[in-house]
């Protein structure tokens, strides 16, 4: 049994524009529908929890979505106090050591294969796993007067990607403790990471991109209206 967790309580800001970008189009629908919609047809997933904005005008009002419960909550004022809040709103009968799903809601092309090799993994690695994709370009440090300082090794170098997969107290604690040191986890690899623990890198498809600027919306709209 898994259940998944979508933070979807971000401004944007970064987007620019009226619109969270969670609630821009690509081919026809929501970038958030795109993940809802990834997340709940995969066998593996029986539920989801989204956290919302506490202003947020847009969420369509969905209960459910193939036939599976939809259930929203009131996110915070960092991405993981949006998690932290889903986590929390998870109907009771769900048990303490169900696998969470952590998924962005501005990633909208998460193919199948990826769910099921991230739950895979999860479920045989105790501290959890999250889908990566291995650094392609050369990396530079920058100096003074945004001039190249040094160029850094890639060997071993990671993106994290979402969803992440964690046990349900494992995730609280990490979460939990984090907050608790005043540290902001901008995923919750991070967090788990804090415990002393290592979740697994499961290497996912590179075009899972979180959209961020309208450079990825128009790459976006381009990867899912060929997957229409
Ligand atoms: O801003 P960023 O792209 O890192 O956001 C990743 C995800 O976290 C988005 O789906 C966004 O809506 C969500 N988020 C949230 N609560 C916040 C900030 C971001 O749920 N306070």
């Amino acid at each position: 049994m898994s259940w998944a967790l979508v933070p979807a309580a971000g401004s944007g800001r970064r987007f620019g524009g009226e619109v969270p970008k969670q609630y821009l189009c690509a081919a026809g629908k929501p970038l958030i529908e795109h993940a809802l919609d990834a997340l709940l047809s995969h066998a593996g997933v029986d539920g989801v929890v989204v956290a919302l904005a506490a202003d947020d005008a847009h969420w369509p009002g969905l209960a459910s979505f193939h036939g599976k419960s939809v259930i929203t909550c009131i996110g915070g004022g960092e991405r993981a106090d949006s998690v932290l809040a889903a986590l929390h709103a998870l109907p009771a009968g769900v048990s303490k050591d169900v696998l969470l799903l952590v998924h962005d809601a501005a990633r909208p092309n998460l193919h199948a294969d990826d769910i099921r090799k991230l739950i895979e993994a999860a479920k045989t690695c105790p501290d959890g796993a999250i889908l990566a994709a291995p650094v392609r370009d050369t990396l530079k440090r920058s100096g003074a007067g945004a001039r190249i300082a040094r160029t850094e090794s890639r060997d071993g170098l990671w993106r994290a990607l979402t969803p992440q997969a964690f046990r349900r107290d494992l995730l609280l604690r990490a979460l939990q403790s984090a907050k608790a040191d005043g540290v902001v986890a901008t995923d919750e690899a991070m967090a788990v990471e804090r415990l002393g623990l290592h979740p697994a890198l499961v290497e996912g498809r590179e075009d899972n991109l979180k959209v961020t600027t309208p450079a990825d919306l128009a790459l976006a709209e381009f990867l899912l209206a060929r997957r229409a």
